[in-house]
């Protein structure tokens, strides 16, 4: 029955969709009939994964779907090779086994007892991968005391395993991937999340998307032996130190939300004119102290995320992506199903989690104990911690590019895609945000402060800016927002002296600032 749903949500053989935002409560959750078919690309088609106990596991293998460790058509190559004892002719047989099979006997066969049993375990499951797992043996060694390790094999791990050899039963229902180009929302319960990040922490997924895949079919990876091997470096040691936390912590008590990921996209016509925009500008506050996941209680976080989803998380990358990735650990399922991110799409996620606290920042990230997440719960039964995903231009070569139009319109655009609202019907909160594009990406915070101000202002939402520690800054930021907002400037007009900006500069080669030709000009 799809009594209680929003009429957007993909529950049945009914294709009539529609983004009206009815909410409905986390106890409607669970329904039966479910349409596998691939089909048109319908605005924000809701797919809701809750199962029922009896559901039985719905196996579909295409390049429109998750391809699940479980599903019989995951199978691999073992070639015999024979002698016939009568002729002593040589004979190969080649069969194709069931991969699902291979990795319920390998993770049921013997207690893993160390680092070392488990690398040959996970090395078992994937016979044709030529990993090694320095980084895996050193964690045991060098974070955990003996008494943790000895506690991680005996009593996590084994929850670990059972966890992910649930799938079939907890995961009935096919996921679709969030495709290019299409606007798609997955609401997946914490507990099916864990189950799937726990076959992540096992390495128990085939390859995902399309085999002919080009750079937006390819999916970022999943399977966390990226952040097992060789050579070992703090940041990964530290970053398994938050997910190994995360599981520690499900495995004890398994938490009972849900959490969506919206893969908004936005037409051409989406788009504002931006020259032409009479938007007036809201309001921004800056402060110099402060982080997006610790002060933007209630905001809309943005992530400063790759066009990859997460970027190196499951590498050496330790920026505020892979830390907001590891703190928050179930945005890691994310990787699962998001192929990269075009200029006009970005991903908004609702109801992860904070496990952990840290301290430090790249080199010197460190976990720094268990965080415990007292955000709200809404009406879908999603923790209220919304974060988007939306990916800045990453600056090679000259600087002076990124104030181009047309880059400046891609980063506006970017941003108006990850802060536009177009379901809610309220006045949606503000956005909590900072150096978008800034740090890895070498963008410059005077053009990027104010594009996503410009973005904001023009999606009706205030802004809070954290300036990450810069002070100077955050003073010029709030001069330069009150100064423009005395002066009754608009959206638009900010575009066109951008536009002049970049012309008086491609012309004179001066090396006037942003803000003071901005100061100059509205003057
Ligand atoms: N809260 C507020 N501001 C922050 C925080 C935080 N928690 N963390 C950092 N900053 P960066 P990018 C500030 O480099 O340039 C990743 O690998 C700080 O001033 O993470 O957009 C992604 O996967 C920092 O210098 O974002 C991408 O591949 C600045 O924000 C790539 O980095 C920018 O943080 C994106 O790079």
């Amino acid at each position: 029955s799809n009594e209680g749903l929003p009429s957007h949500v993909n529950n049945n053989n009914n294709n009539n969709t529609t983004t009206t935002t009815t909410t409905t409560s986390a106890s409607t959750l669970t329904f039966e009939d479910f349409d596998f078919e691939p089909e048109e690309c319908a605005p924000s088609t809701i797919f809701l994964m809750a199962n029922s106990d009896e559901e039985r596991f719905k196996d579909v293998w295409t390049s429109e779907y998750v391809r699940m460790p479980c599903s019989k058509s995951n199978v691999y190559r073992s070639v015999t090779n024979t002698r016939d004892p009568v002729t002593m002719e040589s004979k190969s047989e080649t069969r194709y086994l069931s991969k699902w099979y291979l990795i319920n006997s390998v993770l049921k066969s013997n207690p893993i007892d160390n680092a070392e049993e488990l690398e040959a375990a996970i090395k078992s499951i994937n016979p044709r991968c030529d990993w090694e797992f320095g980084t895996l043996v050193d964690f045991f060694e060098s974070e955990y005391t003996e008494t943790e390790t000895k506690e991680f094999f005996s009593n996590t791990l084994p929850k670990i395993i059972k966890l992910a050899l649930q799938l079939p039963f907890l995961c009935p229902k096919p996921i679709p991937l969030l495709l290019k180009a299409c606007d798609k929302e997955i609401i997946l319960s914490q507990k099916q999340i864990a189950s799937l990040l726990a076959n992540a922490m096992l390495c128990t997924f085939p390859r995902q998307g399309s085999l002919n895949a080009n750079q937006y079919n390819r999916y970022p990876s999943i399977n966390f032996h990226s952040l097992y091997s060789s050579p070992s470096s703090s940041t990964k040691l530290s970053k398994l130190k938050c997910i190994f936390h995360y599981f520690a912590r499900v495995c004890e008590g398994m938490p009972s939300g849900n959490i969506s990921f919206h893969r908004q996209v936005f037409d051409e016509i989406d788009f504002p004119d931006w020259e032409k925009s009479t938007a007036s500008l809201k309001d921004l506050t800056t402060f110099s102290d402060g982080t997006i996941e610790d002060d933007g209680v209630g905001m809309l976080q943005v992530d400063f995320a790759n066009k990859v989803i997460g970027g190196g998380v499951l590498g050496y990358g330790c920026v505020q992506e892979e830390i907001r990735f590891v703190i928050n650990p179930e945005l890691l399922v994310s990787r699962l199903f998001t192929a990269p991110l075009q200029d006009n799409e970005t991903v908004i996620i609702t109801g992860a989690e904070r496990f952990s606290s840290y301290t430090g920042y790249g080199d010197t990230f460190q976990w720094s104990g268990r965080f415990n997440d007292i955000t709200p719960v809404d009406k879908l039964g999603r923790r209220m911690t919304t974060i988007v995903a939306m990916d800045a231009i990453k600056i090679k070569g000259d600087p002076f590019t990124q104030y181009s139009p047309n880059n400046v319109e891609r980063e506006l655009n970017k941003a108006f895609c990850g802060f536009f609202d177009r379901v809610s019907l309220t006045i949606p909160p503000p956005i909590a945000t900072g150096n978008w594009g800034c740090g890895v990406f070498g963008g410059d915070k005077y053009l990027k402060s104010i594009l996503q101000y410009m973005a904001a202002s023009q999606s009706g939402r205030n802004t809070t800016y954290y300036s990450f520690g810069d002070t100077t800054f955050a003073n010029e930021l709030t001069n330069m927002v009150y100064f423009l907002q005395q002066n009754r400037v608009t959206v638009g007009e900010i575009y066109k002296a951008l536009w002049d900006y970049y012309k008086l500069m491609v012309h004179t080669k001066s090396n006037l600032s942003l803000f003071s030709y901005l100061d100059a000009h509205f003057s």
